[in-house]
């Protein structure tokens, strides 16, 4: 289990944006999902990052892992 495994998903979500997302504001957004009106680069994508990883950890105890996979990757 990794360091973040005892947070709760919304936790996650909400240090993704108070410390990767802080640093990393600059420059035109890349990964299509930022908030920002202007489309600049917001740390969002730490966001979309921990669901997406959330998600897969959810499918793949599921028993989906062929799933858990493509959320990984797509
Ligand atoms: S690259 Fe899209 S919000 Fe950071």
């Amino acid at each position: 289990m990794s360091e973040l495994g005892v947070l709760g998903a919304r936790d996650r979500y909400a240090l993704a944006l108070t410390t990767e997302g802080k640093r990393e504001i600059m420059g035109a957004c890349t990964c299509g999902y930022s908030t920002d009106p202007e489309k600049n680069c917001n740390g969002t994508h730490n966001v979309v990052k921990a669901v997406k990883a959330d998600l897969a950890e959810k499918l793949e105890a599921a028993g989906f892992p062929h799933a858990a996979e493509f959320v990984r990757n797509n």
